[in-house]
């Protein structure tokens, strides 16, 4: 990267207008304007920074920048605020001497940026340290909260300040930021009430509305939609590239960070909603019997909201709407108020409620800036304020601006030239008298207390009587008519009568920066900007602790009939505290200029620029500077920069600058009246001087860079041959060890062929010498083991013949014996031996086997099913014989235990079997219950006594049964009894009989397959019995029932045949009609058994539960 030492350093154009050459307005223009071009927004009129509006973001403020300035001289690198701040603060914080900056230039210009940029340089080279950053914190916080309420979109600028600013930074002895105090100057407050087409309200009235939660809107009153509200301007309400809810976040955020308490920022936003309430109340008129109007409210539901809002009575705001109570002295006199004053009232109302809070925003913020300790600090003033204004239709507000204007400019003159001529006494320098135009006889002409404007202005104001803008007007054409600045049409100097120029109701003064033309007209009113007594004194009662903070004089208790100061002559006092301020400090100037007026980059407009350029006074402040020497430079950068002109100071001076920089000043032959020495500076006189000498020193750092080229490239081809000559020796070198080497491994390598074949041949001849070797031992050692196997081979021949004799000696030897014995025993045996031997054999066995048996015997259970296995196969059918007969003989041991009961018992059980088993579901659950017979226990219970004395025969079976009644198929409770020849159903309560009917009538029974308790019990077609129908019961002992009932029935009709009919679908014949019954499955079920269910006259369903 290219290092810079000096502003002169690629130039674009010329960095600093004091070198411009020639010196005109066109060619001063054209500068900037090509530097604008080429991105170069900075320009220097000496000390003074121009700064030209880019309309766009270039890199040129980014942290690096920010060290590339940081403790580098202010010419040394290309203009920029950096250099200007860094200046600044150095001066501030090593030679101890306050500063202010002072930021000005049109509205849009730039002058917030660039104190904002200013303000971040300082906090950025400044200590670091917690308590530090917070101080820096805090300060540069306060911005968007004074942002917020203070600025506006404007057709200018889109975050137009509109409020005049001045910061006081305030260090310590290391420079480290320690507090602040801000003040402000002439809010522009009329914009609360009405904005001019295009522009906007200010800003925190749309941040509210568009970033408030719901919660906070509810709790104020308002509603999101800006169309609702009178003060807010519409046509530009939504403004490009401004976030207005996130804003409002950023502004919240601030104010946490600046020490807002939350009940405070609660109050704040309570009065800017109060304000916006305010606009929305409207009057009608009310005719008066004495032939006046009076004024009155027209929809109260506003007035009520914004009263609640700030805790004052109702009445007491309506009534200050109505009438106003002028006091004088002891008497007290209430006039009412038309509609027009009335609205009169409600604007300066809102108006003043809007400027005081943000005074108290201001004085809030300082309270939580202001340094803590009490020691005197280093101060840096940031003046961000309007600049000059020239409209077609100026008003007060210019008026008293441009008056402001003046007054900066005046002591941007005076100390300039105070500096000038400080630096010219610091450095012994004859002081040359340099003429310029002095504006103080323009001050003079304004604030003179005597027969100043603003005098007679207020003068005007005070007057009793009818005082009008015009009668003021006249004041002036009398008073002023004489000054050379003032012109008017009807003032006593004759020359501007006919100036048509200027119309009768205004009035013209020649600024410094030029003619402006004032209309006089809302002067007088924008001076007094009166608010009515009772207004205030509505105000003070509030029940709200900022709105009464905010109007003192509203305090009955302190009623001052004295008029409040007026606009005029506050604005004035405090342009003479903030005069007097800057006028202790040391002033560093950014003038601030707007290339286009359509807020665009890239885009420069002569006409524009060349406007700004007059009234700024930049030519005057060129020729001021160039009045006397034009450029100036301490010694040793200067003698460092131009040394090699000279041969003596070429390329080391060895002796002090200053007589190094007098040697090449004399060696170069520069005429004495163009420069002058100083203590410390060298004086050039004319710019024309300078560039000749950096003409000279472009020429010579040419021919220096030829010479510097020259050597270089002879030192570089130089090296390059020493290295070639070096390289070629070691190549050389390597190339001959190269060689060498594959020499030597050729010869190695055939050295070891030659030996590699000798050795083979050598190796081989042995090998066939150990071959042969071991062949012949191999051979040997063959046919002696042939030998011995032949040897061992006879040897066992001949010991097996051998054995093989033995044996049969020794058999031969045996059946001899054999013979021999049973010779002489033959007579001893018996004939029949051997069967006897077979049948006691056998026996033994039989004899083993039976009481192997005995002794295993299986159990007497009559279902046990094991038996001993057999022992031999012979015994096989025995076997299975005699496990049946064992089987035989326990059945008859275990039958022969029973009683003749239990045995009937089992009969029964048997009958069951037969009549049921693989026929109904229910049966296989009814195998394991005993047939108990009576469940009942009738005879024993008394309930039944009547019942069982009604009996006289033995009850087989007495249980509990359901008779199912045909109309609906539910079941009736009834008693069963079963005897020998009937069976008896009788009521389950009373023990009545209810039918009874003799076992011979019964023809059949229907039972189901399944697993249910139901049962018909079909009479014989004309029995006696039959006349009531057939009987649809169900029981739980169904089995038992049907198996009695089949025994009985059997014996009773002495004929052993009863129908049971087992099917899924039956008829029984109830009375006349015959209905089906039939059975279905259905869905599993725990508990509750089959349910019956009348289908219709003929069909009884019963729905089985599956077992499933
Ligand atoms: N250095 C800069 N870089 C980029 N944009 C800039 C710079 N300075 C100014 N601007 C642009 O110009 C706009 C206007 O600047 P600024 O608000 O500082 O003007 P101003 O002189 O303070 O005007 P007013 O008198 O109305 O307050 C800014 O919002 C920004 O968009
Ligand atoms: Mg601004």
């Amino acid at each position: 990267m290219e290092v810079k030492t000096s502003l002169l350093d690629n130039m674009i154009g010329v960095g600093d207008m004091v070198l411009l050459e020639p010196l005109t307005e066109d060619s001063f223009i054209e500068n900037l304007r090509n530097r604008f071009d080429h991105n170069e927004i900075y320009t220097y009129i000496g000390s003074v920074v121009i700064s030209m509006n880019p309309y766009r973001s270039l890199p040129i403020f980014t942290p690096e920048k920010v060290e590339e300035y940081r403790n580098r001289n202010f010419y040394e690198l290309s203009p920029h605020i950096y250099a200007l701040a860094d200046e600044a603060y150095r001066s501030l914080r090593d030679q101890d001497k306050d500063q202010c900056i002072l930021i000005t230039g049109e509205s849009g210009a730039g002058k917030t940026e660039a104190s904002k940029l200013v303000m971040s340089y300082v906090a950025a080279v400044c200590g670091k340290g917690q308590e530090v950053n917070k101080v820096k914190e805090q300060l540069l916080q306060s911005n968007p909260v004074l942002e917020a309420f203070g600025n506006a979109k404007t057709v200018r600028n889109d975050n137009s300040s509109r409020f005049g600013k001045y910061m006081d930074i305030e260090f310590d002895f290391k420079g480290d930021p320690v507090g602040g105090v801000i003040s402000n100057y002439l809010l522009e407050k009329s914009r609360v009430v009405k904005q001019p087409r295009g522009e906007r309200n200010f800003h925190i009235f749309y941040q509210l509305l568009s970033g408030a939660s719901d919660d906070t809107l509810r709790k104020l009153k308002l509603d999101r939609d800006f169309s609702k509200y009178n003060y807010l301007s519409l046509d530009s309400a939504n403004v490009n590239g401004l976030d207005d809810a996130a804003n409002f976040r950023t502004v919240r955020n601030a104010m946490q960070i600046v020490g807002f308490m939350e009940d405070e920022v609660q109050s704040v936003l309570e009065l800017v909603a109060a304000v916006l309430k305010l606009g929305n109340i409207e009057f009608k008129p009310e005719s008066r019997s004495n032939g006046y109007d009076e004024s009155r409210v027209k929809d109260k539901n506003d007035l009520k909201e914004m009263c609640e809002l700030l805790g004052i009575e109702q009445s007491v705001l309506e009534r200050a709407f109505s009438y106003r109570t002028v006091e004088a002295k002891l008497e007290k006199v209430s006039t009412t108020l038309n509609v027009s004053q009335a609205y009169y009232a409600r604007d300066a109302l809102a108006k003043n409620l809007y400027s005081r809070l943000f005074s108290w925003l201001v004085t809030r913020i300082n309270e939580s800036i202001k340094a803590q300790s009490k020691t005197r600090h280093k101060v840096m003033g940031v003046l961000d304020i309007y600049g000059f204004e020239i409209f077609e239709d100026n008003s007060f507000e210019q008026f008293i601006i441009n008056y402001c204007n003046e007054k900066l400019q005046q002591i941007f003159i005076e100390l300039t030239l105070r500096e000038e001529q400080e630096e010219y006494i610091r450095e012994d320098i004859e002081w040359t008298n340099i003429e310029y135009f002095n504006n103080a006889v323009i001050c003079d002409l304004i604030e003179n207390n005597q027969n100043g404007i603003l005098a007679m202005l207020d003068e005007e104001c005070l007057r009793p009587g009818t005082v009008t803008d015009i009668t003021f007007l006249d004041k002036l054409n009398t008073v002023c008519a004489e000054h050379q600045h003032f012109e008017s049409r009807l003032s006593k100097n004759s020359k501007f009568l006919t100036d048509h120029s200027l119309p009768h109701s205004c009035f013209r003064i020649q600024h410094y920066a030029g003619k402006v033309l004032y209309r006089v007209e809302g002067f007088m009113d924008k001076n007094n900007d009166l608010l009515y007594r009772d207004l205030s004194q509505a105000m003070y009662k509030a029940n709200h602790k900022l709105i009464k903070q905010l109007f003192p004089e509203g305090n009955p208790a302190k009623v001052n009939l004295k008029r409040p100061p007026t606009a005029g002559f506050q604005f004035k006092h405090s342009v003479g505290t903030l005069m007097r301020n800057l006028q202790t400090k040391n002033p560093n100037y950014i003038r601030c200029v707007k290339p286009n007026d359509k807020k665009a980059p890239r885009i420069f407009t002569d006409s524009l620029v060349r406007h700004q350029v007059a009234y700024l006074g930049l030519m005057e402040n060129v020729r001021v500077r160039r009045a006397g020497y034009a450029y100036r430079q301490a010694y040793e950068p200067c003698l460092e920069r131009y040394k090699m002109l000279c041969k003596q100071t070429w390329p080391h001076w060895k002796g002090p600058t200053r007589e190094g920089v007098e040697v090449l000043m004399a060696d170069l032959q520069v005429s004495t009246e163009e420069f002058a020495y100083g203590n410390s500076k060298i004086f050039i006189r004319n710019p024309r001087t300078l560039f000749s000498l950096e003409e000279k020193r472009r020429g010579c750092l040419e021919n220096l860079a030829a010479l510097i080229q020259k050597i270089y490239r002879g030192w570089k081809c130089r090296t390059h041959f020493l290295l070639l000559k070096r390289s070629q020796v070691v190549v050389a070198a390597w190339y001959r060890r190269y060689a060498q080497q594959k020499k030597y491994t050729q010869i190695k390598s055939a050295t070891i062929m030659v030996q590699s074949y000798s050795r083979g041949w050598k190796a081989r001849k042995i090998l066939r010498e150990l071959k042969h070797q071991k062949r012949c031992e191999e051979a040997a050692t063959t046919i002696a083991a042939y030998w011995h196997g032949t040897q061992a081979r006879r040897e066992l021949k001949r010991l097996k013949k051998e054995a093989r004799r033995r044996h049969a000696v020794a058999v031969i030897w045996a059946y001899w014996l054999g013979l021999k014995v049973r010779r002489e025993y033959r007579k001893f045996f018996r004939a029949n031996a051997g069967r006897k031997i077979y049948s006691f054999i056998m026996q033994r066995l039989m004899q083993k086997y039976f009481l192997g048996l005995k002794r295993d015997l299986p159990s007497m259970s009559p279902i046990g099913g094991s038996w001993p296995t057999r022992p031999y196969r012979f015994l096989d059918t025995a076997h299975t014989e005699l496990r049946s007969i064992f089987h035989h003989w326990r059945c008859k041991k275990y039958r022969s235990r029973f009683t003749d009961e239990r045995k009937a018992v089992f009969e029964e059980k048997l009958q069951a079997s037969e009549i049921f088993k693989d026929k109904k579901a229910l049966y296989p659950s009814s195998v394991g219950q005993p047939f108990r017979g009576d469940y009942l226990e009738i005879s024993k219970n008394p309930k039944y006594q009547k019942l069982s004395s009604a009996m006289d025969e033995k009850v087989l079976l007495a249980d509990m049964v359901n008779k199912i009644n045909r109309a609906n198929g539910k079941g009736t409770a009834r008693i069963f009894l079963l005897t020998k020849n009937n069976f008896v159903l009788a009521d389950q309560k009373t023990g009545q009989v209810k039918a009874s009917v003799p076992l011979p009538d019964l023809a059949s029974i229907s039972v189901s397959t399944q697993n249910d308790g139901f049962f018909a019990l079909k009479l014989k077609e004309g029995s006696a019995g039959a006349t009531k129908g057939d009987f649809l019961l169900s029981s739980e002992h169904l089995i038992e029932i049907i198996t009695k009932l089949r025994r009985t029935g059997a014996t009773a009709v002495n004929h052993n045949h009863l129908d049971i009919d087992i099917s899924d679908e039956f008829l029984v014949q109830f009375k006349q009609d015959k209905v089906c019954v039939k059975f279905v499955q259905g869905a599993p079920k725990n508990g509750n058994g089959a349910s019956c269910k009348r289908k219709n006259n003929r069909l009884l369903e019963v729905s089985v539960p599956s077992t499933a």
